[in-house]
């Protein structure tokens, strides 16, 4: 049950009005819900329970340091993939033998630092990086873990844009590729091989793409005979942004899992992003301007693409609801759309929302993921505020950045 809903008409999070937040705060502004957070991860782990799996969080989705903290806490890893997740992921307290990175362009910068730090594994997406993390070990006189990331070649249902486990993307190595590596690896005398690895796309709602991927690792760990310590599932398990979304059942996915480790004997490890914080936050945005347009009424909000960029990106569907629910209906479309001079930057439509006015508030809804780590200056405007709930407890988690800052850098 999340945190953030309705009481009595008005848009609550946890303990505390979002209204009283939006008259005290300047928006827009990020608002999370910590308890949604811990509840999303605790309920993704029991998932998963009998497997006992390593959780690295995919700080790719939210890298704010103190959001990193609440999982840490909880118990959580973390998926990184670049030398500045790796950094942030540590200066949260998260051990490095629980971080894993992956990324298919790491620099000979980004290798020695995690090699320096003894992450648990890098994992590796092409024969040319694993030739360079070798040279770099030697040089540094270690010997490397490394996972091996494959593409299984799998269409998994989800936007165009964030699948990444078909032979036509960038990532990981197909099957025949993979299993030529693992013959040739020991040449790489640095290289410690312990993992395999798999992600095949983002905001994927049905389990059976996760099953068939096991289906093709199987394949591999028969052909290779290769004892993987570790199989690292990765992470794409979606969530519900719309009413019709139909929610992923992990149920049988999870028994598969089981046998597959019971047979295999490995550790098996996980990196959900979305999963653990899509639903955790909201934006909140006024309507800076009501305009009449030919046939529809424009809500011109103060938050843009620049601040929330999914729409824009993905044609994702964030719904956005009123701080305070009333029955009044308005005929005709109603558009909500941002400052930024593009046409993109819009969010959604609706057909006889509720009566709004100039100045209301508004929440954009289910933003914690990919919302924040995906904004930008675009259109010089600072990047936004990010602020906390703990059940009354309201904490700023980042300032709203300085402009005269950013138009001096
Ligand atoms: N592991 C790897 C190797 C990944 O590339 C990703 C996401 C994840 C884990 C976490 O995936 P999740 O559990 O969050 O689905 N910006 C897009 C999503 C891009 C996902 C990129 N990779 C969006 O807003 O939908």
């Amino acid at each position: 049950m999340s945190s953030i809903k309705y009481k009595n008409n008005t848009l609550f999070i946890e303990n505390t009005s979002v209204k009283t937040l939006a008259l005290k705060y300047r928006s827009p502004f990020y608002l999370y819900s910590n308890s949604n957070i811990s509840k999303n991860f605790k309920s993704f782990y029991n998932n998963f329970k009998k497997i006992n799996p390593l959780i690295c969080f995919s700080v790719k989705a939210n890298s704010n340091i103190k959001i990193l903290r609440i999982l840490k806490k909880l118990g959580s890893g973390a998926d990184v993939v670049s030398g500045g997740e790796l950094l942030k992921a540590l200066k949260s307290g998260i051990k490095p033998n629980k971080i894993v990175f992956s990324g298919v362009g790491k620099t000979e910068e980004e290798i020695r630092l995690a090699i320096k730090k003894n992450i648990l594994l890098i994992n590796v997406e092409s024969e040319n990086e694993a030739i360079l993390i070798n040279k770099i070990s030697n040089q540094m006189r270690k010997s490397t873990s490394i996972g091996i990331r494959l593409n299984p070649d799998i269409n998994a249902p989800t936007h165009k844009k964030i699948s990444t486990g078909k032979a036509e993307d960038k990532f990981g190595l197909s099957k025949n590729s993979l299993i030529t590596f693992c013959r040739d690896i020991k040449r790489l005398k640095n290289l410690n091989l312990e993992a395999i690895s798999v992600h095949i796309g983002s905001q994927i709602l049905s389990e059976n793409p996760f099953k068939k991927t096991l289906k093709v690792l199987e394949e591999i760990i028969l052909k290779t005979k290769i004892n993987f310590k570790y199989v690292d599932l990765g992470g794409g398990f979606g969530i519900t942004y719309k009413k019709n979304d139909k929610k992923i059942r992990l149920k049988d996915y999870s028994n598969l899992v089981e046998k597959f480790k019971k047979k295999y004997n490995c550790k098996i490890i996980f990196e959900p992003g979305r999963a653990i914080v899509g639903n955790s936050a909201i934006l909140v945005t006024k309507i800076q301007y009501l305009k009449k347009g030919a046939n529809k009424v424009f809500a011109i909000l103060n938050a843009g693409m620049n601040d929330f960029m999914r729409p824009a990106l993905y044609d994702a569907t964030h719904n956005i609801l009123p701080l305070i629910k009333s029955n009044k209906r308005v005929k005709g479309t109603l558009e909500f759309v941002g400052p930024i001079c593009e046409s993109t930057c819009r969010f959604i439509k609706y057909k006889n929302y509720q009566k709004i006015n100039q100045s209301d508030y508004v929440a954009i809804m289910d933003v914690g993921a990919y919302g924040a780590s995906l904004s930008s200056n675009y259109n010089t405007k600072p990047l936004i505020a990010e602020l906390l709930v703990t059940k009354k407890k309201v904490k700023v988690i980042r300032q709203q950045q300085d402009l005269l800052k950013l138009i001096n850098h």
